[in-house]
């Protein structure tokens, strides 16, 4: 028996509504937040575009530079992270903007901007050209100088615990937006032919176990004897491996089955490879506002005092109880 309620589903709640509903009970709430977030999810539909399309005109491939990190540039990360600069621009809620991209610190020549964003414009470089899941990532503050004056080192080097917002945009069978602004994680969901973003998922919480280790095993021998002995119980757990290669899709899978991901220190990346600012602090709110947990070894995530804009950590994070576990090693 049908009905028209059966054949006519509703399409759901768009992120619009959903952040205008929100906003009243955001930090600072007078719009601006709001508006932030509705730039970056922008940002994350033409980027969404872009690599939709990237196969059919000359975007794949290395754009033949290195970035502040040494690392050979595709075409799509200086795409990514132009768009982004200029949605952020555009927004008016900016005054600066750090990115993988760019060694310094991106003024947007709008010191009344009251927050500030560091960003992965695209993370996962190394799997653009092969169709395999990449993202966006992340973290916004407040700044802390006043505003109509420029800002400065210390308004990004805050440290994670003061972060107002963050969050992910996973390009993957579908493209999904993920943020928190600490009153718990939403997940929308991107609706190519309206072009909207759909609520997904309120007040996401991890299995607070599981059975997925996501590592590059391949630098097994290099990595440092903790973690070792770490991957050593894994197996012999009969765990599932799971490693895509782009943190943003190896967390998010975490995030939702239960599991566990691990960069540690290697002889090539002493101090780990990822990076704090824009990798690390906002996937760690993120974990943390969904019950699961990350550190880097020794301490909280959110704990790590940052010194520099591109700083490097050694990151453990993913089910609270597999982090636990984890740390006894360490
Ligand atoms: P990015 O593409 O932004 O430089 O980040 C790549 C990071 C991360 O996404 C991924 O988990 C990790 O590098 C993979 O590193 P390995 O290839 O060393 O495993
Ligand atoms: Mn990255
Ligand atoms: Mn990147």
């Amino acid at each position: 028996m049908t009905n028209h309620e059966t054949l006519v589903s509703p399409v759901g709640v768009t992120l619009d509504r959903f952040i205008k509903r929100q906003q009243s009970s955001l930090p600072f709430a007078s719009g601006e937040l709001s508006q932030l977030l509705r730039d970056i999810a922008l940002a994350g539909k033409i980027i969404n575009r872009e690599i939709n399309r990237a196969g059919l005109v000359d975007i794949t491939g290395a754009f033949g530079m290195e970035n502040v990190q040494g690392e050979a540039q595709q075409k799509l990360d200086v795409i990514a992270n132009v768009r982004f600069i200029r949605a952020l621009k555009n927004g008016g809620e900016v005054s600066a903007i750090i990115t993988e991209e760019d060694e310094g610190i991106i003024y947007t020549d709008n010191d009344e901007g009251k927050y500030v964003v560091a960003i992965d414009p695209l993370d996962g470089s190394s799997n653009i050209d092969v169709n395999v899941s990449i993202g966006t990532i992340f973290s916004i503050y407040r700044r802390i100088t006043p505003t109509g004056t420029k800002p400065t080192i210390d308004d990004f080097l805050q440290g994670g615990r003061s972060q107002v917002a963050a969050g992910y945009i996973l390009y993957g069978s579908s493209t999904i937006l993920v943020y928190t602004t600490g009153q718990g994680v939403n997940t929308f969901t991107y609706e190519n032919s309206l072009g909207e973003y759909f609520l997904s998922q309120t007040d996401l919480k991890s299995p607070e176990d599981g059975s997925i280790y996501s590592v590059n095993e391949g630098y097994y021998n290099s990595f440092v004897s903790p973690a070792r002995a770490y991957i050593t119980n894994c197996k012999l757990r009969d765990y599932n491996s799971r490693y895509i290669g782009s943190l943003v899709a190896d967390f998010h899978r975490n995030l939702l089955k239960g599991g566990i991901y691990l960069y540690p220190p290697s002889k090539k990346h002493p101090k780990g490879k990822l990076r704090l600012m824009y990798e690390c602090y906002p996937l760690a709110f993120i974990a943390e506002q969904a019950g699961a947990a990350a550190s880097d070894g020794y301490q909280d995530i959110l704990d790590i005092e940052p010194t520099e804009l591109h700083q490097r950590t050694p990151m453990i994070i993913g089910s609270s109880e597999m982090v636990r576990d984890a740390l006894s090693y360490f």
